[in-house]
């Protein structure tokens, strides 16, 4: 075994890419190729192949990509056999381009070709380069190897539906990740019963669009995300369901009603609004308006009190006024989220958005913070509700203080906790004590 090749996988992007990069490594284990297959290593100076897993969602994240290839440089120049390969996003709307700008690169690989890594390895060594961004009709999740290892970690990520026929103004994933496709649900019933096997507790399925599921059911019909849940639930052994990313447009009733319902369907949604102007998300091409958001919020936490809410949120959008950006602090502020993520507006590419004039750099500055400093306040204010409420947590990995245990709330919320070291992978039931910047103290209640 300690023979065997070495693959370094850098992942950047959304949490599809981390699945996506945990089934490429194996794919190419020595479990799947035998003796030309690859041990991961975390050390990119001991690989023999390196990957990047890209993301090319905005200018930066793409920008990255390069400035981390050109410092692959020294380690080829150190191990003339050293193989890199971008994989991912960037792989996909750039394509051959990368290998013309960054001419180390060896091989070129789209998110829906990936199951035919070994191949193009094969031609890779023997001396060439290779490059796929086909989307096939084929799904490369028949063709790739069964999960094996046992988890290292007792939650786990579950592609359920992938691809996106929104065409968001600003987005690239459509053409990145090309049209929406949904997995059958049977198969995703066995490999959810399969990590429950290995040890899984808590399954997060994911989807550029995951609410707009619409798999085939082991009875020919076709299920919507609500019926996939409800019968993931009936796994014994799966305590808790999870899912991300979600658009307001496809949260049905059935699945509103989940949210009340389905003990193991988690208070915690993901539910990007990007706006708070009705003017900006018709230019977005959201198809919503910020009324119909808010109404969805309510009747979610009619059901669901609790739920803890987060989104994205889009500033400095092209045609953005103080008046559009107004509204979107009142709709944070009627909202209320527990979390949510930020971004400056960023022209990708071939998106229609692209064409429009931008937003002065600095006034999308500004937006941005005030934002931020809003969004901010509001997680506090949550954090700090939690403060002497006994919670479930499951318990992930070691802290950073010896004896220390750090996992998620349901609501997840990053716990941390004086804990034995054998209650990892478990709930535990635990007193919340402090609410600190980006994660909550806790002490196990003892029974
Ligand atoms: N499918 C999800 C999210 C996909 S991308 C959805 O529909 O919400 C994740 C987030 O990146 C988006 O929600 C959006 O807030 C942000 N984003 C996408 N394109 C962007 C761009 N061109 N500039 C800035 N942020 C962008
Ligand atoms: Fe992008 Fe919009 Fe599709 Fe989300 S719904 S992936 S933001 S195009
Ligand atoms: Fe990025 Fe592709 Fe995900 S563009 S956000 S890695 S779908």
């Amino acid at each position: 075994m300690g023979d065997a090749k070495k693959l370094h996988i850098k992942t950047y992007g959304c949490q599809m890419n981390v699945y996506d990069s945990e089934r490429m490594a194996e794919a190419l284990s020595v479990e799947s190729l035998g003796a030309e297959g690859y041990e991961v290593t975390d050390r990119p100076e001991e690989a023999d192949l390196i990957l990047l897993n890209t993301c090319h969602i905005r200018e930066k994240a793409a920008e990255k990509v390069y400035s981390d290839l050109g410092r692959l440089k020294p380690l080829r120049d150190a191990k003339p056999d050293l193989k890199v390969g971008v994989a991912g996003c960037v792989a996909q709307a750039e394509g051959a381009e990368i290998m013309a700008r960054q001419p180390l690169v060896d091989l070129v690989v789209g998110p829906q070709t990936y199951h035919r890594l070994p191949a193009m390895l094969r031609q890779v060594a023997a001396g060439g380069t290779a490059l796929d961004t086909e989307m096939p009709e084929e799904d490369k999740f028949v063709h790739l190897p069964k999960l094996r290892a046992p988890a290292t970690r007792p939650t786990a990520f579950l592609t359920v539906q992938e691809g996106c026929d929104k065409f968001c103004a600003f987005c690239v994933v459509p053409y990145t990740r090309g049209a929406e496709v949904s997995r059958p649900a049977a198969r995703l019933i066995s490999e959810a019963e399969a990590l429950i096997e290995r040890g899984v507790r808590e399954i997060t399925l994911l989807g550029q669009n995951v609410n707009a599921y619409h798999g085939t059911g082991p009875d020919g019909a076709t299920w919507s995300l609500a019926r996939l849940v409800r019968r993931l639930a009936e796994i014994e052994g799966l305590a808790r369901i999870r899912y991300t990313t979600s658009h307001p447009n496809d949260m049905d009733d059935d699945l509103i009603a989940a949210h009340g319902d389905c003990a193991k369907l988690m208070p915690y949604l993901h539910l990007p609004v990007q706006s708070g102007s009705d003017r900006i998300l018709k230019a977005m091409n959201r198809k919503h308006g910020a009324a119909q958001y808010l109404d969805l919020v309510e009747r979610l936490r009619a059901v669901r009190p609790d739920l803890a809410l987060s989104g994205d949120f889009i500033v400095g959008f092209p045609g953005e006024t103080d008046a559009d950006f107004e509204a979107t602090l009142s709709l944070v502020r009627q909202a209320r989220y527990a979390a949510a993520y930020t971004f400056r507006y960023s022209p990708r590419p071939g998106t229609p958005a692209a064409e429009r004039p931008e937003v002065p750099v600095e006034v999308a500055t500004e937006r941005l913070h005030r934002l931020q400093a809003l969004i901010a306040e509001q997680q506090r204010a949550a954090q700090a509700a939690m403060v002497g409420r006994e919670v479930e947590v499951l318990f992930e990995k070691p802290g950073r203080l010896p004896g220390q245990l750090v996992g998620k709330s349901e609501h997840l919320m990053a716990v941390h906790c004086d804990a034995p070291d054998e209650m990892q992978g478990r709930i535990a039931r635990v007193r919340v004590t402090e609410a600190k910047a980006n994660s909550l103290a806790a002490e196990l209640v003892t029974v």
